[in-house]
């Protein structure tokens, strides 16, 4: 496994050969922003599966934080994540510097998520999702990748992303690999590591209320009926502060009207402490056959 820092080193040579005689070796690529869990090494299988060579990008993105205190304690642990990659089989690490991806610091051009951007996370941290949608298509130009595995417990992303790849027609297969949980429900996260033991039991409401929600969903209730039950669950643990539970179309992001019958992805955000939490259920309101 090489680790390298810049973009040039990047640009060696490859590492495995194709699987068939004859095709270019097909690479994946994993984007993590470091502080690696079982959640991100899920990612990395699954791209160790489907492709020839694996690209793991450890980078905190500066231009995803809204809140310069939340960047500056995101967690930076490169060694102990390299120490991880290595047993999966991971060909690159590319670990570059705030400088190195931003050769101009704040970039001129970005992309923008557009209406994706001003929902639900969006609305909450203003100018996220342009911030990850600017770094993901640096690290694509950066990393020439056939497929990019993203993890589902950040649904919201995993729709920009699409749809910045379709709009922008840009030749990468997305993805999506569904959210790992420890055994009580808890979804895995970076910022896991910041909840006292307390606030943990605590966190294990937003899994629960996931579950409250797609359990009614599943019995055939309304749109109305799912969010309703998720925020009923919700209001038991008072202490954690709800930003929003609601559903979202799994295509656009957009808030879905109260008749609404189909797929829903069902997203929960939530602060326990200091630390915000997100988790989000796929579900379908109504009958299969309508
Ligand atoms: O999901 C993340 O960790 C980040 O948003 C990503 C995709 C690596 C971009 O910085």
């Amino acid at each position: 496994m090489r680790i390298v820092h810049t973009a040039a080193e990047l640009r060696g040579p490859a590492i495995r050969p194709a699987r068939r005689a004859g095709d270019r070796p097909s690479r994946a690529v994993v984007m993590t922003m470091g502080a690696l869990h079982e959640g991100h090494l899920s990612l990395v299988r699954a791209a160790r599966e489907a492709a020839d060579e694996v690209v793991v990008t450890v980078f905190v993105n500066p231009l995803q934080f809204d809140d310069p205190a939340d960047l500056d304690r995101y967690p930076r642990t490169l060694e102990a994540d390299a120490a991880l990659l290595e047993p999966l089989g991971v060909d690159v690490v590319f670990a570059p510097s705030v400088e190195e991806v931003y050769r101009g610091w704040p970039p001129v051009v970005t992309v923008s998520a557009g209406e994706i951007g001003r929902v639900f996370e969006g609305e909450h941290r203003p100018g996220h999702f342009d911030g990850v949608l600017t770094v993901v298509c640096k690290l694509l130009g950066l990393t020439q990748p056939d497929l990019a595995f993203f993890g589902q417990k950040d649904a919201q992303q995993v729709i920009a992303v699409r749809t910045m790849v379709r709009d922008l027609s840009m030749p990468v297969e997305v993805v999506a690999v569904p959210t790992v949980r420890d055994a009580d429900g808890l979804a895995l996260s970076s910022r896991n590591v910041f909840l006292s033991p307390a606030e943990r039991t605590r966190a294990l409401i937003l899994s629960r209320a996931l579950r409250a929600a797609d359990a009614v969903a599943r019995s055939g209730g309304t749109l109305a009926q799912v969010v309703e039950a998720g925020r009923g669950t919700m209001a038991e643990v008072p202490e954690v502060e709800l930003d929003y539970l609601d559903a979202l179309d799994p295509v656009s992001a957009q808030p879905l009207d109260a008749g609404y019958r189909g797929v829903a992805v069902i997203a929960v955000a939530a602060r326990v402490g200091e630390t915000r939490l997100i988790d989000n259920v796929v579900t379908r309101i109504g009958p299969l056959a309508d």
